[in-house]
């Protein structure tokens, strides 16, 4: 596995790379992005590279958000990388990413005002900004984003067909500990009385898909449904949305259909996460 470390070095590796797969991280990696890494794998036949990039972007951190203490473990990630079948990992300095001027950033006005992104202005536009960057600078074939960040896997999707990006978009399922908690490196934030709470999340999206599934179409039957399982078994947690929408507009819906998503997104003390689940009924 190659590591790769400046624009200049990247493009030279980018002439022979042939077919390219690429799977954009932070690092701080878990089960979870090495899954992302493997499914490039499969997905890349024996003539194909699988890329990652390691890189914590400044720009889609809010500035009471956890950039300064957002966890660096690059010789870890390295070694995942490597198991999980990567030829080559991108790891950046800031300085090899961002011109000290720059003055052009992506801005996505649609499917980033709801959600994660009402309650993270500025967010969606830093992740579009530096995800063009990055496959700029990749310039893959193929790109695979996780389904525990839905509405990324959305915009990404809306960014790349608005802006002509001949870059196909892979979602993969959520990786989950085994009970039932959404892999995420911020997981390491939970106290241990948060932690135990912390499956009700996935719990009560369980729930309220089983409950679709026997009738309960109505949006704020299924909000409030889940606003009770959490009340009952999260009560560390403060609910910041809990909403029924459209998979591919992400807009709010009254009533599920068979392409709606229930998203939900709760604090803990230093920790918010996030989960979500397809609806089919
Ligand atoms: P990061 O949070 O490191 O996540 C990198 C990729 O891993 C994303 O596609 C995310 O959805 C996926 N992922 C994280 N946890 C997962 C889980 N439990 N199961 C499946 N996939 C999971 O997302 C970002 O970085 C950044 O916004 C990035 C796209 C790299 C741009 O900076």
């Amino acid at each position: 596995m190659t590591l790769i470390e400046t624009v200049k070095d990247l493009r030279a590796w980018r002439k022979n790379a042939g077919h390219v797969i690429f799977v954009p991280t932070m690092g701080a990696l878990h089960e979870g992005h090495t899954t992302l890494v493997r499914e490039a794998r499969t997905l890349s036949g024996p003539e194909s590279k699988v890329a990652a990039s390691i890189f914590v972007n400044p720009l889609q951190f809010g500035p009471n958000e956890d950039f300064d203490k957002y966890p660096r473990t690059l010789e870890n990630d390295l070694m995942m990388c490597r198991e999980a079948g990567a030829d080559m990992v991108f790891a950046p300095t800031m300085k090899e990413v961002y011109h000290a001027d720059r003055s052009i950033k992506i801005s996505e006005s649609s499917l980033s005002t709801v959600l994660c992104g009402a309650s993270r202005p500025g967010h969606f536009d830093g992740v579009c900004t530096v995800v063009a960057k990055l496959f700029n600078l990749v310039q893959p074939d193929e790109a695979v984003f996780g389904k525990k960040d839905y509405q990324q896997l959305a915009i990404i999707r809306r960014l790349v067909r608005d802006l002509d990006m001949p870059v196909k978009i892979h979602g993969i399922e959520t990786v989950r500990e085994s009970d039932g908690l959404a892999m995420s490196s911020r997981n390491r934030y939970l106290s241990p009385a948060e932690r135990a709470q912390a499956p009700a999340l996935r719990a009560a999206l369980i729930e309220a898909r089983e409950a679709c599934q026997s009738g309960v179409t109505g949006a704020k039957n299924l909000t409030h449904l889940i606003q009770e399982y959490l009340a009952a078994h999260a009560n560390l947690g403060r609910v910041d949305y809990i909403a029924l929408v459209d998979q591919h507009s992400l807009q709010p819906l009254d009533i599920a259909h068979s392409q709606s998503l229930i998203a939900l997104a709760v604090f803990f003390d230093k920790a918010r996460l996030i989960d979500n689940i397809e609806l089919s009924h």
